[in-house]
């Protein structure tokens, strides 16, 4: 990303988040090239990065959203996604998700246990309607990533195993309110091995071409997001192995192609940035503290994710230093033992691959206000969340004082 950070920090202020829009044009587009001559639909998994903008940017290059709860699929109605490219996943809907993302009639439902089938009957009936599902099938594949995003076998919550599905494929085939149009697995996040992306799709395929014999027609195949990007120098699947993968495993289905990537199409496109405020020396140990912290981004603390953290126009010479925030917990850093060169008040810092699961996963620990974010396209810089201000945070509680 080439930008003037000194000008764009004055202007907003730090934390601040700050996204390449033309570098999500550029992911989004190459995937979708990677699928040409087959149908298919790019469902972005707002859960990434939710804000209103960054999903009108992908939704107007053709792109659907994939959510994971009411708030995520008006996010994605409010940000211009067409209503028949908005899937609904989540292992716990409720009733009244149910029942409004029925009523805005998106494409599909994505069921993730036989109760939840029922309680969705259930509440089409009430409303009259016949509610287009698809079902979440947990091949019992392990994917080869961090435990914690690890969603396709069977020891994890998601999904059904695949006798269950089919139970309930034949079930909701027969039933007047259910119309199963759709068969999902999503195995992980953060994917660098095809192979288990690819025997995935062969089992699921073979569920589809069982049901096709008994009659139930699956029109939309879903595989799920979780490509990998590059924080470190992590080896990716490229977008072509990827599809030529799908494209192998669903040979001779007339289906229309589904993913959902979140990470692959924002993570690279954002950054963070935060300022100095102090250097200190505890017993030789060098820490870095800076403006932002842990309820900003919130990764490296619960995953010990790695960011490339760098320090902008400082010269000198880089020792080890811990880069920690101002949050009153141990876990309060972006980066342990990062070379960087003697800070000073005010110099920034750039915590590199910050666009997915950054903000969203902010919180306001601490009351500290969440950070402004910000879009860079063709050139220019525009501001599209404000910085949070204390009276934000206190609104919904100042008149119970
Ligand atoms: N589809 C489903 C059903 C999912 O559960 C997820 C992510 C995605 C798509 C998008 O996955 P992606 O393409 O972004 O890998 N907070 C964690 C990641 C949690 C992912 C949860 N599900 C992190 O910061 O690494």
């Amino acid at each position: 990303m080439k930008i003037d950070t000194k000008a764009l920090v004055e202007k907003y202020g730090t934390p601040l988040y700050v996204y390449d829009f033309d570098y999500i044009t550029n992911r989004y587009t190459t995937l979708k090239d990677a699928f040409s001559g087959k149908k298919s639909i790019i469902n972005y998994a707002v859960k990434a990065n939710s804000n209103l903008s960054v999903i009108a940017h992908l939704a107007k290059l053709g792109a659907g959203a994939d959510c994971v709860s009411i708030g995520e699929v008006n996010r994605a109605l409010t940000a211009g996604v067409d209503k028949y490219k908005i899937i609904f996943s989540g292992v716990g809907k409720r009733d009244d998700e149910i029942r409004e993302a029925l009523q805005k009639d998106i494409l599909m439902l994505n069921l993730e246990s036989e109760a939840e089938m029922k309680r969705v009957e259930l509440v089409a009936k009430e409303l009259g309607k016949e509610a287009r599902i698809s079902i979440r099938v947990n091949p019992n594949i392990d994917p080869q990533t961090h435990p914690y995003i690890s969603t396709g076998l069977h020891e994890n919550k998601f999904g059904v195993e695949i006798d269950m599905a089919k139970r309930m494929y034949i079930y909701a085939n027969k039933s007047e309110f259910l119309n199963p149009v759709g068969i999902h697995f999503h195995i992980g996040s953060q994917l660098t091995k095809l192979d288990p992306i690819r025997e995935s799709a062969q089992i699921v395929a073979d569920l589809v071409r069982s049901l096709k014999a008994i009659k139930i027609d699956i029109k939309f195949f879903d595989v799920g997001g979780g490509i990998g990007v590059v924080y470190d120098d992590e080896v990716t699947i490229a977008a072509s192995d990827y599809t030529q993968a799908i494209f192998r495993a669903t040979k001779g289905l007339d289906v229309t192609l589904l993913c959902e990537p979140g990470r692959y199409m924002v993570a690279n496109a954002g950054v963070f940035f935060t300022k100095v405020l102090y250097e200190k020396n505890n017993d030789g140990k060098r820490f870095v503290i800076v403006d932002g912290g842990m309820n900003d981004l919130i990764r490296p603390s619960l995953y010990d994710a790695y960011h490339k953290i760098e320090a902008i126009g400082v010269e000198g010479e880089k020792t080890p230093a811990d880069v920690v925030g101002p949050v009153c917990e141990s876990g309060d850093f972006f980066g342990k033992d990062v070379p960087l060169p003697p800070l000073e008040h005010n110099d920034l810092l750039v915590v590199h691959s910050a666009g997915a699961y950054g903000f969203t996963m902010a919180s306001n620990y601490n009351t500290r206000a969440k950070p402004a974010e910000v879009a860079l396209q063709d050139g220019e810089d525009r501001l599209i969340r404000e910085r949070e201000t204390y009276e934000d945070q206190v609104r919904l509680e100042l008149k119970y004082l």
